[in-house]
C-alpha cells in the first residue's frame, strides 16, 4: 500500500493480518476502565479544531481474526471514548511514563515499540476499526499489557481525555499526508492541534512525527519550530532527526528506501 493516492487518505502500511490464531490470552489486566479521575476537567481547546477532520470514515471490513480479537480482547484493552480525563494507573494498573500514539494504523509499529519498551504505557488512538482489530490481535498475540486502544478522532481524544502537561510523549507516524494543495487543510500537523498536543506534554517530553512526503515534512519542520514551547532536538542542519532506534522501519518504508524515497523523522522537547 502506497501513500500516493492523490484524493485520498493512504491507509495503513501493513497488510491484513491471518485469520488465524486470534484468540489467544493477554497479560490481565488489573482494570478495563478508563474512567476519569474524580474533579478531573481537561482544559477546552479552541473549537475550530473539531471542524475539518484528517480522516474519512471508511467502511473497511472486518477479517475474521479482527473481528474475533475485538470480541475477546475489546472489554479489557478498547477504552470508550469520554469527555473526562483518563485515568491512567487505573486503566493500566500502574504508574509508569505515558505515550500516546495517534493513527497506529494496522498497529504493526506500535506493537513492536510496546514491545521493546514494556516500563511504558501506550494509548494508541485509530479511527479504522479493522486496525483497532488488527491491534488487539497483535496485543493477544505478543501477550503485551502495557496498550490500550481508542477508537475515535484523535483530536477530540487528546482534547477531552488527557489533561495538560500528563504525556511522556507522543508518536505520530506517517499520517495521511493529503496531496493535494485544497486537502493540505485536512493534514493533522497544523499549528492549533500541535499548540494543544505541545499543551499534553510535560515539561522535557517529546513530540515525534515521521512521513514519507517531503511536502509534510517541510510543513511538520515549519508548525514545529514556530511553536513556542517545542524546542527541536535535532542538531542537524536540515533540522530532520536520525530514526530512534525503537522506531522499527515498517515493511512499507523498506521498500520506499530501497527504491529511493525519502523518510523524515521529526523529534521536538518541550520547554
Ligand atoms: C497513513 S495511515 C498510517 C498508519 C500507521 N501510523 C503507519 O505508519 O502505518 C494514517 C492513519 O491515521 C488514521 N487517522 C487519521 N486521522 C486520525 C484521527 N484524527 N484520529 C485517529 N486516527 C486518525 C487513519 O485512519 C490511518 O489509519
Amino acid at each position: 500500500m502506497t501513500h500516493d493516492d492523490p484524493d485520498q487518505p493512504s491507509p495503513p502500511h501493513i497488510g491484513p493480518i491471518a485469520d488465524a490464531t486470534a484468540n489467544t490470552t493477554a497479560h490481565p489486566s488489573p482494570s478495563v476502565a478508563n474512567s476519569a479521575a474524580p474533579g478531573t476537567t481537561v482544559a477546552d481547546a479552541p473549537k475550530h479544531l473539531r471542524r475539518i477532520r484528517s480522516f474519512v470514515t471508511r467502511a473497511g471490513r472486518l477479517s475474521i481474526a479482527q473481528k474475533r480479537a475485538l470480541d475477546a480482547l475489546g472489554p479489557q484493552f478498547k477504552l470508550d471514548y469520554r469527555a473526562a480525563a483518563l485515568d491512567w494507573p487505573a486503566t493500566f494498573g500502574r504508574t509508569a511514563p505515558r505515550i500516546l500514539e495517534i493513527g497506529f494504523g494496522m498497529g504493526a509499529t506500535t506493537s513492536e515499540i510496546a514491545e521493546r519498551r514494556p516500563g511504558d504505557d501506550f494509548l494508541g488512538i485509530e479511527v479504522h476499526e479493522p486496525g483497532v482489530g488488527a491491534l488487539l490481535k497483535l496485543i493477544g498475540d505478543k501477550q503485551l499489557g502495557n496498550i490500550r486502544v481508542i477508537q475515535h478522532d484523535a483530536v477530540e481524544v487528546v482534547e477531552h481525555m488527557l489533561p495538560e502537561a500528563s504525556l511522556d510523549g507522543v508518536h505520530v507516524y506517517f499520517p495521511d499526508p493529503w496531496h493535494k494543495a485544497r486537502h493540505h487543510k485536512r493534514r493533522l500537523i497544523q499549528p492549533p492541534f500541535v499548540r494543544l498536543l505541545a499543551s499534553r506534554l510535560r515539561p522535557g517530553a517529546y513530540l515525534h512525527l515521521a512521513t514519507d512526503w517531503q511536502n509534510y515534512a517541510e510543513q511538520m519542520l515549519e508548525v514545529l519550530s514556530a511553536e513556542p514551547t517545542l524546542a527541536n532536538t535535532s542538531t542537524a542542519p536540515d533540522g530532520y532527526a536520525p530514526r530512534p532506534a525503537y522506531r522499527p522501519v515498517t515493511k512499507f518504508e523498506q521498500r520506499g528506501l530501497r527504491l529511493g524515497h525519502g523518510v523524515w523523522d521529526l523529534v521536538f522537547t518541550k520547554v
